[in-house]
């Protein structure tokens, strides 16, 4: 099968969040079985070309229709870790995707549906003819709404879409401007509430909604989030189209590439380790402490890592942090935010706080350091309001860093309680689960943690290699997504 990627985020190389990790991950897996990925990304000025191999001009001659005229686009092709990548480069008077960051800019739905436009256009001027085209997010939204209003009559091209949101929380609001630059010219037949109008905003197009309308497939990222959004009020307003669409929607959980993320072979930590070798964690753990200026002591290191976002359980995160600290364990926090609000705050509890021989507070986006996190701590708290599927938590237990997590989403379908998940045999529980959310809730979970790591080292270390021993690889979600792929091939 001949399966496009259209993303706006890849990783290593243009990572904001989990789903850069997601369509590496999971392209990767469909070749390992014998599929053809191409991936198609913006050409962002910001992205880390050393992880771009053969990066050369390979179609110079594209023509992007936007308003009335058209928009001149180079195509440029490179290697990411041996997968096929196109990356468009229109050459926009606006430099639609030369602005230093990925995204936060007023004109982020037009920079995206031009992207959209200019994948397509592309695929069908380069003669392409994948079996599928799988889109992530409302920035690729607009793409099967494309196909189906302006290609699906040029010749026999018929690519099957599938649509993956990671977050239904970003919608991609917009105004009737953007038929206009677009070329989606009948505004009463696109302003419908059976097409792109919100459904909760009069005279507002929504391009998830679209995204949603238009493919063969939509997944998300995990069968509990699919409920939450469909039935459990974290739709944000989407809830009425998945309810009319369910027969064509459903939740995967993510994978793990574990040729990145894998304590055997992570170059970014201080000594490999396995789940028959789980002694070797702890020279991990010195080696944090060295980074970090930490004092060495027998208390665990109980870390986050994260974007700084409300989504995330800011105000839990904080309180997870000072209940730490009063409760004989050191904090390690990593993140950022888009947000300078956000941000200076942290700056500001770190100033307070790195002097602390127990805590660390890192401001800004590391990756390698992100390693030495998962590889060196005791335990990671994931409190999040609502969470898709959550990344940081898979890694973590493939890393046997014990997760403590709010019972939402993602984190509800890959984490069971020590104490509680009576559904489960006890060599299947691997960390601890609290529901409500509040300073109790995320107590009642954090304790237990902290108790059983002193009183019981023995439960503590088998909690670990239950977590080390989960396969939460690509291999079934891969499996998942074929399947998908097929049933759209053949309706
Ligand atoms: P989300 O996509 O909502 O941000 P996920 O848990 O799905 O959350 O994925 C987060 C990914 O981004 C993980 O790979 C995590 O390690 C990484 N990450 C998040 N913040 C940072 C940071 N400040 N530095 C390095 N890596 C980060
Ligand atoms: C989103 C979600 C996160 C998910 C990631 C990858 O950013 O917030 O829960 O793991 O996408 O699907």
């Amino acid at each position: 099968m001949f399966v496009v990627q259209i993303t706006p985020e890849l990783a290593p190389l243009a990572k904001v969040g989990g789903l850069a990790d997601v369509v590496t991950g999971l392209s990767r897996e469909l070749e390992l079985r014998g599929h053809s990925v191409e991936i198609i990304l913006p050409k962002y000025d910001c992205m880390h070309y050393d992880h771009i191999w053969g990066l050369c001009k390979t179609y110079d001659d594209l023509w992007v229709p936007w308003y009335n005229g058209h928009i001149h686009c180079t195509v440029w092709f490179g290697f990411v870790h041996g997968r096929k990548c196109f990356f468009i480069e229109p050459h926009s008077p606006e430099n639609f995707f030369n602005r230093g960051t990925i995204y936060g800019f007023n004109d982020d739905v037009l920079r995206y549906a031009f992207f959209c436009r200019a994948a397509l256009e592309f695929l069908w001027k380069s003669g392409k003819h994948p079996d599928v085209i799988h889109c992530h997010d409302w920035q690729t939204a607009l793409v099967p709404v494309f196909l189906y209003e302006i290609y699906q009559n040029l010749g026999l091209w018929h690519p099957r879409v599938c649509f993956t949101i990671h977050n239904f929380k970003h919608q991609g609001l917009t105004g009737d401007f953007l038929l206009n630059a677009t070329g989606l010219h009948r505004p009463e037949y696109y302003f419908h509430h059976d097409r792109l109008l919100d459904n909760r905003i009069p005279h507002a197009l929504n391009l998830m909604k679209g995204g949603i309308v238009y493919s063969n497939f939509v997944t998300t990222v995990s069968p509990r989030y699919a409920g939450e959004t469909k039935d459990g009020g974290q739709g944000f307003g989407l809830e009425p189209t998945l309810h009319t669409h369910h027969y064509k929607f459903g939740g995967v959980v993510n994978g793990i590439d574990y040729d990145v993320w894998n304590p055997e072979i992570d170059p970014h930590i201080a000594a490999p380790f396995a789940v028959d070798r789980v002694d070797n964690k702890y020279l991990n753990k010195r080696a944090l402490r060295d980074r970090l200026l930490l004092a060495d002591n027998e208390k665990p290191i109980i870390a986050f890592v994260g974007r700084l976002d409300p989504q995330k359980g800011l105000d839990l995160v904080r309180h997870a942090l000072f209940y730490s600290l009063n409760h004989r364990a050191q904090f390690v926090l990593l993140g950022s935010s888009p947000e300078r609000d956000i941000n200076s705050y942290f700056w500001e509890l770190k100033r307070h706080l790195n002097d602390s021989p127990d805590c660390h507070i890192e401001v800004g986006f590391d990756e390698g350091l992100a390693h030495l996190i998962y590889a060196g701590a005791d335990m990671i708290v994931v409190p999040s309001l609502f969470e898709p599927c959550g990344l940081t938590q898979l890694i973590s237990m493939k890393y046997g860093t014990v997760p403590i997590v709010r019972e939402v989403g993602g984190l509800a379908d890959t984490v069971f309680d020590k104490d509680h998940a009576h559904h489960k045999a006890l060599h299947e529980r691997n960390g601890y689960v609290f529901r409500d959310y509040n300073n109790e809730g995320l107590e009642s979970a954090l304790s237990r943690a902290i108790d059983c790591y002193y009183q019981f080292p023995d439960h503590f270390r088998e909690l670990m290699k239950n977590a080390m021993r989960y396969d939460y690889s690509w291999k079934y979600p891969g499996q998942h997504y074929l399947n998908i792929y097929d049933y759209i091939r053949n309706k």
